[in-house]
């Protein structure tokens, strides 16, 4: 490693917003009483801007990844997350699409440390092992973009490995699908990867509330709480949709990739991504918390001196 990216990683600190480690412990009694529900979405593990596991394997060219700055950072963020977690070991973990990046072709993979799909999956699951316990698990599937590779849906493989249960609101052998719904001390949750988004942060409710309305419009579709990933931004939207008289819920989930170049296509402000996963807790009286676990990665940039260069140093 380079001296200064080792100077770097020294000085990169990571502040989570949340409750104290004090008042957790303190309160773990009543955490415990809830059914905890943890949802984590586009890792985009492959990318050399996204989290990876502490020894990425390359199995073709029986070699190591060396994680990049931003993937250090990524992880940073991720592992000191999980001490913001309320219930410490999860029950129910739901992947809500795009374990790994793909091959990334609009790039011809040239920010990813491997183009090969299945070293993704397998160290994405690394690092799901590495970061999170948990009792049961559910995938739904991500932009085909990132996952798919002619029929082959990746993460459907990232779903197998895991030991998912199935889970397809209208399938029979399905192990994942497109979204799903489960039912938590009778709140009903549905979970799906795609959702539009608005970059104007006085405007990012807008999608949520959208969505929520038009999935309540049809039973099909309906629910209490939805919870999307996709757009690699922590929102959220709460409201008395319709004539119901239960609030309904919706929220987008972080990310685990820092931007690469195919992001700023549109330019570089609003690429900045949060962050980290997000928590609910059911309790068995039916109420629920959210808890979101985002932080930014403290990266401090390097400005070119001029001078010194001008001077020859
Ligand atoms: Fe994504
Ligand atoms: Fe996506």
């Amino acid at each position: 490693m380079k001296k200064n990216q080792k100077e770097i990683l020294k000085k990169q600190t990571v502040k989570h917003y949340g409750v104290s480690e004090k008042f957790n412990r303190e309160w773990q009694s009543f955490f415990n009483k809830a059914t905890s529900v943890l949802f984590v979405s586009d890792l985009q593990v492959g990318a050399m801007t996204s989290a990876c596991s502490s020894k990425p394997l390359i199995r073709d060219k029986d070699t190591y990844y060396t994680p990049s700055v931003k993937s250090k950072a990524v992880n940073k963020v991720l592992h000191d997350g999980t001490k913001r977690l309320l219930k410490k070991k999860t029950d129910v973990l739901v992947i809500v699409g795009e374990g790994i990046d793909g091959a990334n072709p609009q790039q011809q993979g040239n920010q990813s440390w491997t183009t090969n799909q299945l070293d993704q999956v397998n160290d994405c699951v690394k690092l799901l092992h590495e970061l999170f316990e948990w009792k049961v698990c559910y995938v739904s599937r991500g932009s085909k973009y990132h996952v798919q590779n002619g029929a082959v849906d990746y993460d459907d493989i990232l779903a197998e490995k895991l030991g998912a249960n199935k889970n397809s609101p209208f399938g029979g052998t399905n192990l994942t699908d497109d979204y799903g719904y489960l039912n938590v001390h009778g709140v009903v949750i549905q979970y799906a990867h795609h959702i539009s988004y608005a970059k104007n942060p006085w405007s990012k409710g807008s999608p949520l509330a959208k969505e929520a309305l038009l999935c309540e419009l049809n039973e099909s579709t309906r629910a209490h709480l939805y919870v999307r990933g996709h757009v690699h931004s922590c929102d959220g939207y709460w409201g008395y949709i319709g004539d119901n008289d239960y609030p309904t819920q919706i929220f987008t989930n972080p990310c685990a990739k820092y931007p690469d170049s195919f992001l700023m296509k549109a330019g570089m402000g609003g690429t900045i991504p949060n962050i980290g996963f997000t928590e609910v807790l059911v309790f068995p009286n039916g109420q629920y918390y959210i808890n979101p676990i985002v932080a930014q990665p403290k990266i401090p940039k390097q400005i070119a001196d001029v001078h010194r260069a001008l001077r020859g140093k």
